[in-house]
């Protein structure tokens, strides 16, 4: 591929704009020496304007999520994608999101422009555990946990009953849920099914994942070791059905 076509992929621009930052020499490799459209490259070795490149196709993106942020391309904004350059909305394919958290929820969101990994991940069939961190209005009552782990509990609405979940206290009000679904608002419904309201909802973990060293607001791409864990937590939650 051609190094304008490569960056007009990755969102630098159309694939006119792209030929003509690479024809005005703004794109070169790290020891400075300029790129020409039909030079061959390595993505870690160019740069534009002296910056390293986006993500490469393929990555899987880490993010951590505040509140407020909505997980859509084209809804109200704040975006998560606010959160990134804004040639990330300009990429093709999009680093689209893996699943959703609410906006009201803060934590841990994967973004993939690898369309397969993100249907194995997003699987109804299987699901990699998740941890969420609930804040309560009221303390528990006792039984929750229990009820939680049943295998019984039925959302409103839904004919299928939840798969057994694990819930586990800090302090009466501040809970670490985690499930093996991801139906439509689950957490939250989950503990309106047991009489309960959510004050705060904050996801912690995904699969092997969590959000060490990554500040609110901020991002890094999973190394390659991180993405094959990724891939080895399917295989065993397909395993586990
Ligand atoms: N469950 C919810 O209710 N909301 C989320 O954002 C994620 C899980």
């Amino acid at each position: 591929m051609s190094l304008a076509r490569y960056l007009a992929r990755l969102g630098y621009g159309t694939r006119k704009e792209c030929e003509r930052l690479v024809a005005s020499r703004q794109v070169r490799s790290a020891g400075g020496a300029i790129l020409r459209d039909a030079d061959p490259f390595a993505h870690e070795d160019v740069r534009v304007d002296g910056a390293p490149l986006d993500p490469p196709p393929g990555s899987v993106v880490l993010l951590h999520k505040p509140v407020g942020y909505v997980c859509s391309t084209r809804d109200r904004p704040p975006l998560v994608y606010d959160l990134a350059p804004p040639r990330w909305l300009q990429r093709t394919p999009v680093l689209a999101t893996v699943g959703r958290l609410d906006a009201d929820t803060s934590g841990l969101l994967l973004l993939t422009d690898d369309g397969p990994l993100n249907h194995q991940l997003t699987s109804p069939r299987w699901h990699l555990p998740k941890g969420y961190d609930v804040t309560l209005a009221d303390p528990l009552r006792g039984e929750e946990a229990e009820q939680f782990a049943s295998g019984t509990l039925r959302l409103q609405g839904d004919d299928a009953p939840l798969r057994p979940a694990l819930l586990s206290a800090q302090a009466p009000r501040q809970l670490r849920l985690t499930i093996r679904e991801g139906r439509y608002h689950q957490v939250r419904r989950m503990f309106a099914a047991v009489g309960h309201h959510v004050v705060t909802l904050h996801r912690a973990t995904f699969g092997p994942l969590d959000l060490t060293g990554v500040a609110l607001g901020h991002w890094r791409v999973l190394s390659p070791e991180e993405v094959s864990g990724l891939r080895q937590a399917v295989q065993e939650a397909k395993g586990s059905r």
